[in-house]
């Protein structure tokens, strides 16, 4: 998402801010700005586009010299990406500057009580709020004033702020999003991942949950909120440049892979209310047109399909409303029978796929409510629809998709819960409980995350294995279809997704030796059939691997080679937490193989051609 870079030191401030900002361009971003402390004053540029329409900004009119400023990079999450909505932010008096990576929860009613106050706003963004705060604390020192702002917002943030009448100071805080003090002779650097300022030190100190940090270029001081002074804890780096921007992971997919917990704690924030219902008056859709739906279409491609499927099961199982799931490539041209009372949901990371987009259109010019869920704001997608789910799980490079495949899972399992909400389908108290379930998935996922080391082992035993099934029955087919999908994608390796109880049906004529099946069996009630199903498939010789929940290993065990568990949860949510294993599976094997896994043969992130 965002990132940050500031500096304080001797050298021309924009020669090493802009530089900066291209090193974090892997974060992605819609837009960027600089700021640059003057005299008595700061100087603002911003720019949507690309760092080279700054650049350009900048020939065109540049800034004067400086020596201490911040640059951003915006990955919009509130308000559309603009230039007004780049940041740097300024206050009413323009001497409060603040850049901010994350998402404030509470920016609606701090906004409301500022412009009572008398603020004004220039923006759309949940930042702006932060600019305003610290003009209201203008006789505090600082970091005094950004304690006292830290205290008033929810959610995740990393603040970098400077203020004319301080020179040479930066303030930064943080909580839930990353902040990085470089440590330089003479000069330091604030940043939201190391690579902003590697070229120039590999001296670092990491900025911790809740504290703030103040640099000058001589000095560096870090407190927690109550303003307790806490000792400086250096490393030096040992990276080069591109593993830093992989976080010291080997590629970016297995960063993305690691980054799942994180990326739905991000989904979840906010649409989860105290009461333990789920919120989503987001979407801005009056209760009542939601009540009026008689039918459900779900329609996506690639592994956006496979979230529809399981999408298809919560909300038949939640909301008890008929669900129907397309290929978005197939729906266009099926002549599908749509009206006013059809909820059409269409599913797509990228918010551009062509397919999708054409029926999504399709869908709209039918009269039907279309609800768009993407990962990308003011994507085509978002646009088109009536309303958006945005997943917010960061910018996505490795090809394959990955997190932002399990934070679609978890904005529609939030989608369903709230249907069924509204329509009363369900009653609260269930609804509060599954609800629990899909708040605790990031600890889920962090725990399915950890059998890594013990895939990795398993996976060098398939490393020439060349035909795989993946199998599972309701909420886990739609796992057993991805698991397959990401073979294909990044390991080469002809892999199928079956539901269990139709191998029967033809394609167990493929299963003898040699053959590698994995059998996912974490949905309880239909656990013991596809345990069954296995067994038919070791009967004809083939290899077998299962998923289990934690607690059914010795049911597992009787049929499988291998057992791989994940974290018990209700049926469907679980969806989440069985996928990681398999994820890291054919991450492992394609890995195995030397294979360049961010980037696959014959693929592209975003098809915008049909
Ligand atoms: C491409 C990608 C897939 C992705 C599919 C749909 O084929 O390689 O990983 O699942 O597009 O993309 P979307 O952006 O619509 O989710």
């Amino acid at each position: 998402m965002c990132g940050i870079v500031g500096y304080v030191g001797p050298r021309p401030v924009v020669e090493l801010l802009i530089p900066g900002l291209a090193r974090l361009e892997y974060r992605g971003y819609d837009s960027a700005g600089l700021a640059i402390q003057q005299q008595d004053s700061i100087a603002v540029i911003k720019q949507v586009g690309r760092i080279a329409d700054l650049e350009h900004a900048l020939s065109l009119s540049p800034l004067p010299e400086g020596h201490t400023g911040i640059g951003h990079t915006r990955w919009a999450t509130h308000g559309a990406p603009n230039t007004i909505n780049a940041h740097p932010h300024r206050d009413c008096t323009g001497s409060v500057i603040v850049a901010h990576n994350g998402i404030i929860e509470n920016w609606a009613d701090l906004r409301s009580e500022l412009i009572a106050g008398g603020h004004e706003f220039a923006s759309d963004t949940d930042t702006e709020v932060v600019a305003h705060m610290l003009e209201d604390l203008a006789d505090l020192p600082l970091a005094e004033a950004v304690r006292s702002v830290m205290k008033r917002t929810d959610g995740a943030l990393a603040l970098v702020v400077m203020r004319a009448s301080d020179p040479d100071l930066l303030v930064g805080a943080r909580r839930g999003s990353p902040l990085v003090v470089g440590k330089g002779d003479g000069e330091n650097f604030l940043a939201s991942d190391i690579p902003a300022f590697l070229e120039h030190t590999r001296r670092m100190v990491v900025v911790d949950e809740d504290r703030v940090v103040e640099i000058t270029k001589e000095s560096i001081r870090i407190t927690d909120l109550e303003g307790t002074e806490l000792p400086l804890e250096e490393r030096v780096i040992e990276w080069d440049l591109e593993a830093a921007e992989k976080g010291g992971f080997s590629t970016f997919m297995e960063k993305e892979i690691h980054e799942q917990p994180r990326a739905i704690t991000d989904t979840l924030r906010g649409r989860i209310r105290r009461d333990g219902l789920v919120d989503l008056s987001e979407l801005g859709l009056d209760p009542e047109r939601l009540r009026i739906v008689d039918k459900v279409y779900v329609v996506a491609c690639g592994t956006s399909f496979h979230a529809a499927m399981m999408a298809k099961y919560a909300i038949e199982r939640w909301v008890r409303l008929p669900v129907e799931i397309d290929i978005a490539s197939e729906f266009r041209y099926r002549d599908p029978v749509l009206d006013s009372n059809s909820l059409v949901i269409a599913i797509s990371q990228s918010g551009e796929t062509i397919d999708t987009m054409a029926a999504a259109r399709y869908a709209k010019a039918q009269g039907c409510l279309l609800i768009g869920v993407t990962n990308v704001v003011d994507s085509a997608l978002a646009r088109e629809s009536n309303a958006v789910l945005y997943t917010r799980a960061g910018p996505e490079i490795g090809v394959a998709a990955t997190k932002t495949f399990t934070t679609q899972l978890v904005a529609l399992q939030l989608l369903g819960l709230y249907l069924a909400q509204v329509r009363g389908s369900r009653d609260e108290g269930s609804l509060v409980h599954l609800a629990a379930a899909v708040r605790s998935l990031p600890k889920l996922v962090e725990e399915a995350l950890q059998a890594s080391t013990d895939i990795e082992d398993i996976s060098q035993k398939f490393a020439h294995t060349r035909d795989v099934f993946f199998l599972g029955r309701s909420g886990d087919f739609p796992v057993a279809m991805e698991g397959a999908l990401k073979l294909k994608e990044i390991a080469y390796l002809r892999a199928e997704g079956y539901a269990a109880g139709e191998m029967k049906h033809g394609p167990i004529a493929l299963i003898e030796p040699g053959v590698l099946v994995v059998g996912v069996a974490t949905d309880t009630h239909v656990r013991a059939k596809t345990i069954s199903n296995m067994q038919e498939m070791k009967a004809r010789g083939a290899t077998i691997v299962m998923v289990v929940e934690r607690g059914h290993e010795q049911e597992a065990e009787e049929v499988a080679d291998h057992v791989l568990t994940v974290p018990p949860g209700p049926d469907l949510i679980c969806t989440v937490t069985a996928v990681v294993p398999l994820q890291l599976l054919a991450y492992h094997i394609a890995t195995a193989h030397g294979l360049d896994v961010d980037k696959p043969r014959n693929l592209a992130k975003t098809v915008t051609v049909e």
